[in-house]
C-alpha cells in the first residue's frame, strides 16, 4: 500500500529575538501577563526589506530538500500555507518556486489560506496526491511574516504579544514499507465563527457579512459607483487593517477541537492515545497545550512547546516544532507522532504519522 512519509524536514526562524520586554517600550502591556496568559518569552521577527514570508520559506525548504535526499527541479508540487503573504497575488507558491530556482514548469504551486491549521490542511492534500501516485516529491510549506502586519499599540496587544515569524518545511515523498508515513489525517471547518478571529480588511467584501456581526462596522466606504471599496481611508485612519480575535472565545473552541481531533485521527488509524509517543500541537498558547496534555494524559516528554521561544507562527508552528523535535531527537524512527492544529476558520485538523 502507497503511503507517504516526511523524506525531510526544515525549518527556519529569523535572528532577530524581540522579548516581552521590547514589546512593553511600544505598548501597555507586561513581562508578567504575557508569560502568565501565554507561557511567551520571546518570538522572533525577520528583517523588515531583507526577509519576508518566501525568503523564510525558502530556507526552510533548502533544508527539507537537502535531507528529503533530491534535487530542487525533482519537486513536483509546492504547497505553501500562510495568511501572511508576500503579494494579495500571485500566492507565495510559485514566489518560492522562483525564489528555489526551480525552473521545471511542471511543478505546479498551490496557496493554502487556512490560516493555524493550514499546514495540516497542506499536508493532507500533499499525502492525497502521493498515495495516488500522481507524485513523488511535494513540498510541504508553512511560513509567516506576522511583525509586517500587527497594530503594535495598546489596541492590538491581546493578538500582537503572540504571534512571531518563522518557517517550516517539509517534502512528502511515497514509501511502501508496512507501517510508516501518514497513517490518518482529519480535517474539520465550521464558517459560523469567521470573524472571531480574522483579518478582513483589505478586502473585496464591501461589507456584505455584516448581517453576520454582532456590531457591523462601518468601513466608510464612498458613494462612487465603481472601486473604492477594497481599501478606504477610514480603515487607514481608525486602524481597521489589522487581525481581531476574540482571544477567550477561541480559547474555549481550541481546548474543546485539539483533544477532539487528535482522538479522531488516533481511532482512524486504529490506535489510542496510550499508543502516541509524540504530540506536536500547533503553538497557539502555552495554557493551551498544557491542557490538552492533561486531557490526554500525556507525560512532558511527549508534547513538543517551542511557543516561548518562537510566539506562535501560525502555520509555520507545526513544521518548525516538528523539525525541532526531530532535531532534539525527540522524535525517532518508528514513533508515533500526532500533529493538530486549530485556528481562524474555524479549522482544525489532525494528522498521525510513524516517523
Ligand atoms: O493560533 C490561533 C488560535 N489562537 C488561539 O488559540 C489564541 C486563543 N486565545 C488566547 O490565547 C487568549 O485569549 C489570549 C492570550 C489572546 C488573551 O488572554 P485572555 O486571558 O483571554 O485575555 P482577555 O482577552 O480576556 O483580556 C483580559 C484582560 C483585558 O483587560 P480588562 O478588560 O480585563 O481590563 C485585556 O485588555 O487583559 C487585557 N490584555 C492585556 N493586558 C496586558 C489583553 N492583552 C493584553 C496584553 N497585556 N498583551
Amino acid at each position: 500500500m502507497l503511503r507517504s512519509k516526511i523524506g525531510g524536514i526544515g525549518y527556519y526562524v529569523p535572528e532577530k529575538v524581540v522579548t516581552n520586554h521590547d514589546l512593553t517600550k511600544v505598548m501597555d502591556t507586561s513581562d508578567e501577563w504575557i508569560q502568565e496568559r501565554t507561557g511567551i518569552l520571546e518570538r522572533r521577527y525577520g528583517k523588515k526589506h531583507e526577509e519576508t514570508t518566501t525568503s523564510m520559506a525558502a530556507r526552510a525548504s533548502t533544508v527539507a530538500i537537502e535531507r528529503a535526499g533530491i534535487q530542487k527541479e525533482e519537486v513536483d508540487f509546492i504547497i505553501f500555507a500562510t495568511l501572511s503573504p508576500d503579494y494579495y497575488f500571485p500566492g507565495c507558491g510559485v514566489l518560492l518556486q522562483r525564489e528555489l530556482g526551480i525552473t521545471n514548469t511542471a511543478a505546479g504551486a498551490l496557496d493554502i489560506r487556512n490560516q493555524c491549521s493550514g499546514f495540516l490542511y497542506g499536508l493532507t492534500v500533499g499525502d492525497q496526491f502521493i498515495r495516488t501516485g500522481m507524485y513523488k516529491n511535494v513540498l510541504v510549506v508553512g511560513a509567516e511574516m506576522h511583525s509586517m502586519g500587527l497594530d503594535f499599540t495598546t489596541r492590538g496587544r491581546n493578538v500582537t504579544v503572540i504571534f512571531g515569524d518563522g518557517a517550516g518545511a517539509v517534502v512528502l515523498q511515497p514509501t511502501e514499507e508496512e507501517n510508516k508515513g501518514i497513517l490518518s489525517t482529519c480535517l474539520h471547518s465550521d464558517g459560523t465563527y469567521a470573524e472571531k478571529l480574522a483579518f478582513i480588511n483589505p478586502g473585496a467584501h464591501g461589507g456584505y457579512h455584516a448581517k453576520y456581526l454582532e456590531e457591523p462596522a462601518d468601513y466608510g466606504y464612498s458613494d462612487a459607483e465603481y472601486g473604492e471599496m477594497f481599501i478606504t481611508q477610514r480603515m487607514i485612519d481608525e486602524g481597521m487593517l489589522f487581525p481581531y480575535m476574540d482571544g477567550p472565545f477561541v480559547f474555549k473552541m481550541a481546548v474543546q477541537k485539539f483533544p477532539e481531533v487528535i482522538i479522531e485521527a488516533l481511532d482512524k488509524a486504529g490506535l489510542q492515545k496510550e499508543d502516541l509517543d509524540m504530540v506536536i500541537p500547533h503553538q497557539a498558547n502555552l495554557r493551551i497545550s498544557q491542557f490538552v496534555q492533561k486531557r490526554l494524559g500525556l507525560r512532558d516528554s511527549q508534547i513538543w512547546n517551542n511557543i516561548q521561544k518562537f510566539g506562535n507562527t501560525t502555520a509555520a508552528s507545526v513544521p518548525i516544532a516538528l523539525c525541532e523535535a526531530y532535531e532534539a531527537g525527540a522524535v525517532k524512527p518508528g514513533d508515533l507522532v500526532c500533529l493538530a492544529a486549530f485556528g481562524s476558520g474555524f479549522t482544525w485538523g489532525a494528522a498521525v504519522l510513524r516517523w
